[in-house]
């Protein structure tokens, strides 16, 4: 059994499109193992984003994630890590797959309604930064 951490951004709670990006992960057989819904800190945005902090947006994405709820979540199952990273679809929309959440609803790189770890070993990292208390 393999854990990933899920982040539905704050475009994705604002649009209401949390229930309906639940059921998906959910119908594919994946658990939700802890779950919260929380305004990020500036500081857990930061260390969460540490790996872009010398790209030209990481401000930006720092200000997004920051901008309003995040609905924080683990899911679990057999290779969760790949099989969530299908289910979301590539991290730009415009390469996203149609049936895919980012085919489905999302227009532009910045605002793509869901995060979630690339490896294992983000994964790991991941949730100890969003989930101290897990485990
Ligand atoms: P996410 O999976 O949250 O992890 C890093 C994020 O950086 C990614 O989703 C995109 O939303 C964002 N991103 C990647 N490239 C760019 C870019 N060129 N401009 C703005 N945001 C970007």
């Amino acid at each position: 059994m393999e854990e990933t951490l899920v982040l539905i951004k704050p475009d994705g709670v604002k649009r209401q499109l949390c229930g309906e990006i639940l059921s998906r992960y959910e119908r594919k057989g994946l658990e939700i193992k802890a779950m919260k819904l929380l305004q990020t800190p500036q500081e857990l945005a930061e260390e969460h984003y540490a790996e872009h902090k010398d790209k030209p947006f990481f401000g930006e994405l720092v200000d997004f994630i920051t901008s309003g709820p995040v609905l924080a979540f683990i899911l679990g199952g057999q290779n969760a890590v790949a099989s969530v990273r299908a289910i979301n679809g590539a991290t730009n929309p415009l390469d996203a797959t149609p049936g895919s959440i980012r085919g489905d609803y999302a227009l532009t790189l910045d605002s793509n309604v869901v995060h979630a770890s690339d490896s294992a070993e983000s994964a790991a990292r991941e949730m100890k930064l969003w989930f101290p208390e897990y485990k």
